[in-house]
């Protein structure tokens, strides 16, 4: 039995990506340091609760016969940067183990491990807020400065899984590349109706919709010019696993943007507003996270996802309140 590994299955994208993957007849096996719900944990054929950095549970994945990894446990962005050390030892050396296990399973299977790995926009980093807005719409290639120790781990982190995929040990005599089938998107900041952000710098636009629908006012730490882009989690957890099935052949690279919508912090507003008539937002920029952001790109240019596996946003700004959020997190907060 071939099974799925998805690791911070515990996490927002984690609930949904289980709860998709479950539905669709897959074997999971999750992993996260906080206990899973009963009602997530029994659409999993084994859960394991610990670390990503404890070598016997590595051990224990390892015996699976893993067809592929969703890589999900990371330490966020402002996280991130109130632990950086801890981020290294979780977001790379937790990658680099899983890239470890995933190879020596590959290897045994004589069957490409596919490695799933959600980075994000943060390993973007333009130095000023005139050349965010004079680039606007900006490709994988441009910018790959990051200012954060997120996206710096990020960054390294696609580079190191393009290493185990196409090049781990080239100087060996024994063949041990190619056991790694490994593909990349670079989120946006998604929006989920279901559960709350927590130590993200993107979590301004969904924390101002839960407060909304619970009639809580909320301090928006960001301007209200602020931009960059967002998607509703349907679309954020759709686009995983339609990377994953894209044939091998078509991919023309192992990273890729994903777009959908790019709202300023106002037009979120404006928006939120619509949906909860008397929202009260105010907009108390934090100096500092408010730098981590204006370093973060206004959109993203997705032509290359779009080409080579078809990828297309299904909810836009609108459609994403009005048919996802509002209905669901209504109920959510009844
Ligand atoms: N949510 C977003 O907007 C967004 C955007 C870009 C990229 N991403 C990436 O997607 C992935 C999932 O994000 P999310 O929003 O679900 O985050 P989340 O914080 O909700 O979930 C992360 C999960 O990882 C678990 N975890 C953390 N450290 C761990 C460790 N040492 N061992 C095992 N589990 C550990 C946490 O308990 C948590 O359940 C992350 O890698 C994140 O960087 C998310």
């Amino acid at each position: 039995m071939s099974v799925i590994v998805i690791t911070g299955a515990n996490g927002e994208i984690g609930h949904s990506l289980v709860e998709y993957l479950a539905e669709r007849g897959e074997k999971i096996v999750a992993l996260d340091l906080k206990p899973m719900s009963d009602e997530l944990s029994a659409k999993c054929e084994k859960v394991f609760i610990g670390d990503i950095l404890d070598t016997s549970i590595l051990e224990e994945l390892e015996s699976y016969d893993i067809k592929g990894i969703y890589h999900l446990a990371a330490l966020l962005s402002t996280t991130a940067e109130k632990f950086p050390d801890l981020a290294q030892k979780v977001n790379v050396e937790g990658t680099h183990q899983l890239l470890h296990i995933a190879q020596k399973v590959g290897k045994r299977r004589n069957v490409p491990v596919k490695f799933l790995f959600p980075s994000t926009i943060a390993v973007y980093g333009i130095p000023t807020l005139e050349q965010k807005m004079q680039a606007a719409a900006i490709h994988e290639d441009q910018f790959l400065t990051p200012m954060t120790m997120y996206g710096v781990n990020k960054l390294y982190c696609e580079h190191l899984g393009r290493y185990f995929a196409d090049r781990y040990k080239q100087l060996s005599h024994d063949k041990e590349s190619g056991f790694i089938d490994f593909r990349a998107v670079r989120f946006p900041g998604l929006i989920s109706a279901f559960t709350v952000p927590s130590g993200g710098t993107s979590d301004y636009g969904p924390e101002m919709i839960h407060c909304a629908a619970q009639n809580k006012h909320y301090n928006c730490f960001v301007r209200p010019d602020t931009q960059i882009p967002f998607m509703a989690m349907p679309d954020g957890v759709r686009a995983l696993v339609e990377l994953a099935h894209a044939p091998l052949q078509k991919l023309t690279r192992k990273v890729y943007n994903i777009g959908a919508f790019a709202p300023t912090a106002e037009e979120f507003y404006h928006l939120v507003q619509k949906a909860f008539p008397g929202a009260s937002v105010a907009f108390e920029p934090d100096v500092r996270r408010q730098g981590i952001v204006d370093s973060w790109c206004a959109d993203v240019v997705d032509t290359a996802a779009q080409n080579d596996w078809g990828w297309k946003a299904e909810y836009d700004f609108e459609r994403t309140f009005f048919e996802y959020v509002v209905p669901n997190i209504k109920q959510r907060y009844a």
